[in-house]
């Protein structure tokens, strides 16, 4: 069967993008990685995604007039790569409404705090000020408002006392890179669906859509 191809939006360092393109070498895997693309040209993941043999474009949005012309650049770039699931990973451009409306349902996003809580920016600190002693991260649908689409699946850390910001986003990441490649597989074999604004995942076992980690 023809895998899934996938496009990244990437803004930075691209962990994520590398957890997916790792992934993705493993022969069974279902999805590849079909092109990468960032809006920031010195972004270190393009270098990787590129050592990878991945497509790696910058379209850098200062290059455009407004943010849906650019939003429509980025479309134009992931179409000449048929890709069939745009996947953000760290992708810092907030977009027009025209683009989660022309990729609804095939336009994914990794988030490090468990949604709907701590939206936007700097959000382990938001979730060491809040007292929180449970964050993580979530892999979500996107839709025009931010950070506020249908849950896909989540993988939940404890917060310890004495993290920063820093250390308690570390040990998110790593869960996210656990995450992001699971629900990449799971929508290439078809097994996410949305209804009612509600995701099913069919067919992984129970508990598979929310990962617990204790490690410190
Ligand atoms: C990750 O924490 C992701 O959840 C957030 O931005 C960060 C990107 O990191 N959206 P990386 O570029 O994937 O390393």
């Amino acid at each position: 069967m023809a895998k899934l191809r996938v496009g990244i939006l990437i803004s930075g360092r691209g962990s994520n993008m590398a957890a997916l393109i790792e992934a993705a070498r493993e022969p069974g895997y279902p999805a590849e990685i079909a092109c990468v693309v960032s809006n920031v040209a010195s972004a270190a993941g393009l270098e990787i995604a590129k050592k990878a043999g991945v497509a790696a474009t910058a379209l850098p949005h200062k290059d455009f007039a407004d943010r849906e012309s650019f939003d429509r650049a980025v479309s134009a770039e992931l179409e000449k790569h048929g890709v069939g699931l745009v996947a953000m990973a760290g992708f810092m451009r907030i977009q027009s409404p025209w683009f989660p409306e022309r990729w609804a349902g095939r336009l994914i996003n990794i988030h490090p705090s468990l949604l709907p809580a701590f939206k936007g920016l700097n959000v382990q600190q938001q979730a060491l000020d809040a007292g929180a002693r449970l964050s993580g991260c979530t892999v979500h649908f996107v839709t025009p408002e931010l950070d506020s689409g249908p849950i896909i699946a989540q993988a939940a850390v404890p917060v310890l006392a004495g993290d920063t910001a820093d250390t308690l986003a570390a040990r998110i990441l790593r869960q996210e890179h656990r995450l992001y490649p699971r629900v990449v597989r799971w929508f290439a074999e078809g097994r996410i669906a949305l209804n009612n604004g509600r995701v099913e995942v069919a067919g992984v076992p129970q508990g598979a859509t929310l990962l617990f980690s204790a490690e410190p």
